[in-house]
């Protein structure tokens, strides 16, 4: 469906053409005055300079020549030049009727031009437990990947698993002290390796800090882990399957609090995925005459003549001949490059890592293992801090774990809607765990992404002002009345939308149109705080409409069939934006 900031734009050219200026002084805006207008074009004061005239004489004759405008219900010039636009009644409920009738987009279209976008986000360390630090990686990716697959786009989320890391050789040191006699140890063992792994997550878990602890204490401790890390990734067989193992029991506890979390991912694959991809990308570098050796280490060079701040070498592997984080960076592009082609790659990674992408994306164009047909995008997300502006922390100052958390959040919602409704106690429980999802995700997201942000459980969990739950409670209120409507015997789908009587329903239908528009520049930013705002200023005018109509006591049936039809668009579109941010709205609550 054509925007209406589109169709109001292509009317605005008429009038400009027909008073002989150039369209393209035509643009048209939301009002930022909606007490004076709806829409605005204030292309009279550029065309002034051009045509050596005053604008508000420009404006008063583009004015009268729309006076018959089936789209305007007024076109007011005034000082010093602004046209200020109102739109037909009719018109408006034609915009969203047609919305209405698209029932699976309500009028959002999709991308001319679909492209193939793998999204790299998640990020998570095997073996080490999910902190909240992950958390923001998560929440943001999976917006933007729902956001650019509404749009029409191939979308392809990579988890990237941190599973290559001295983290593995630190545990299998750790468990050859407590087992040695396991048989991954036996350096002469040729057989088969057993399918159990020799630990559950909670040991794992706990074999991981003792052993980082340990190794930060005992210099001799560090070594043997370092050594152990060097033999994996030399591909001993012993250690290769204790990974898988660690792989194994760490994925499956990572997939069920990434479930937790409603977001998921079309891949799993990890940094060890990369290793069989180095040795021929280094070669090819060397080969180019890129690579070249700087104090033991090989490096390419990546600055740029625009520099402002110095941009330093991206090593590729150190002196001892190690790859580093760069490598498996690089690496991995070789295959997402081969395998899938993708037109965009997008990293949803802390903005501290920031100069870690400069240097892999630039060494990877230098390269070439990344054409100019491919973008790179790195979207960088500030700190998630805590009330008194420091990181988020437990109560005690450790690090948070992200199942705590959300533990935590649920029972404090749960006691909340318990004590609120009729609520059978496990139909609370889930609608807790909805409304406390939203609640986090909702408060993380409304906030520009590369902003830092406090995580006040308290304000995002309130039922009113811009926060999750209070959009959650739109839609159930609307759907509250949709039930009771249904329930008096009525159907409402003989009926269409009604031109707006009210000054509070027309701002609900202007707002509603504008839900192609907001889609549209969210995924053109991947900008899931634009949905936010998009969807907080709907659930606003919708309560306001609420408030100020009487609905179910209307006796007129037009009348009432078509407030049932606005409603029930509405809900549609928040239900729509609330799946983009990724999660859901319950029955009740
Ligand atoms: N595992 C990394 C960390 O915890 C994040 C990975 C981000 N993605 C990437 N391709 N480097 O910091």
């Amino acid at each position: 469906m054509n925007e209406l900031i589109d169709l109001i734009t292509d009317e605005m050219k008429k009038g400009f053409a027909k008073a002989g200026y150039d369209d393209k002084y035509a643009t048209v805006t939301v009002s930022n005055r909606p007490d004076l207008c709806e829409y605005q074009c204030n292309g009279a004061m550029p065309a002034a300079k051009e045509y050596h005239k005053a604008p508000l004489e420009i404006a008063r004759e583009i004015a009268s020549r729309l006076e018959d405008s089936n789209i305007f219900e007024s076109v007011e010039a005034v000082k010093p030049g602004f046209i200020n636009l109102k739109i037909q009644n009719a018109y408006l409920s034609d915009y969203v009727n047609a919305m209405r009738m698209d029932h699976e987009r309500c009028g959002a279209d999709k991308v001319p031009n679909p492209k193939t976008i793998m999204i790299d986000y998640g990020g998570p360390n095997v073996a080490k437990p999910l902190h909240v630090g992950h958390l923001r990686s998560a929440v943001i990716g999976e917006s933007i990947k729902r956001i650019l697959s509404f749009a029409g786009n191939r979308v392809i989320g990579d988890i990237h698993l941190g599973d290559w890391g001295t983290q593995m050789g630190l545990i299998i040191t750790e468990l050859k002290l407590r087992k040695p006699d396991l048989v991954y140890f036996d350096p002469d063992y040729d057989g088969d390796y057993p399918t159990e792994p020799p630990f559950t997550i909670s040991e794992l878990e706990e074999i991981y800090p003792t052993a980082s602890k340990k190794s930060k204490e005992d210099e001799e401790y560090h070594k043997k882990a370092l050594e152990a890390t060097a033999e994996l990734q030399k591909g001993r067989r012993g250690y290769r399957a204790l990974l898988q193992h660690i792989l194994d029991v760490s994925v499956t506890d990572l997939k069920k609090n990434y479930k937790r979390l409603n977001v998921s991912f079309e891949l799993w694959k990890g940094e060890s995925d990369a290793q069989p991809y180095i040795a021929p990308m280094v070669k090819m570098m060397k080969d180019k005459g890129l690579a070249y050796e700087s104090e033991g280490a090989l490096v390419v060079d990546v600055k740029e003549d625009s520099d402002k701040k110095e941009i330093p070498p991206c090593m590729i592997l150190k002196s001892d001949g190690a790859a580093l984080y760069n490598t498996t960076d690089l690496a991995t592009l070789v295959w997402r490059m081969e395998d899938y082609h993708p037109d965009k790659i997008v990293y949803v990674v802390d903005k501290r890592q920031e100069l870690h992408f400069i240097q892999v994306f630039r060494c990877a164009r230098k390269t070439g293992i990344v054409g100019p047909d491919t973008e790179l995008d790195f979207v960088g997300f500030g700190t998630m801090n805590g009330k008194d502006g420091g990181p988020f922390k437990t109560r005690d100052g450790g690090v948070m774990r992200l199942s705590v958390l959300l533990d935590e959040v649920n029972e404090g919602m749960y006691e909340r809607i318990k004590s609120n409704t009729e609520l059978s106690d496990e139909e609370a429980k889930k609608t807790a765990k909805q409304v406390a999802l939203a609640a986090i995700k909702y408060g993380d997201l409304m906030n520009q992404a590369s902003k830092d942000y406090i995580f006040d459980i308290d304000r995002f969990s309130a039922f009113e002002g811009n926060t999750g739950p209070y959009i959650l409670y739109t839609i159930v209120r609307i759907k509250s009345i949709l039930n009771k409507y249904k329930a008096s015997g009525k159907k409402a789908s003989a009926y269409s939308i009604q031109e707006p009587a009210s000054e509070s329903e027309k701002s609900l239908m202007l707002i509603l149109s504008r839900f192609n528009q907001a889609v549209r520049v969210a995924a053109q930013e991947m900008a899931p705080h634009k949905i936010c705002a998009y969807v907080y200023e709907l659930a606003e005018a919708l309560n306001r409409f609420y408030h100020e109509t009487r609905i179910l006591s209307e006796e007129n049936q037009t009348l009432q069939g078509g407030y049932i039809q606005l409603l029930d668009l509405t809900r549609r579109v928040l239900e729509q934006c609330i799946d983009l941010l990724g999660f859901s709205a319950p029955e009740r609550m």
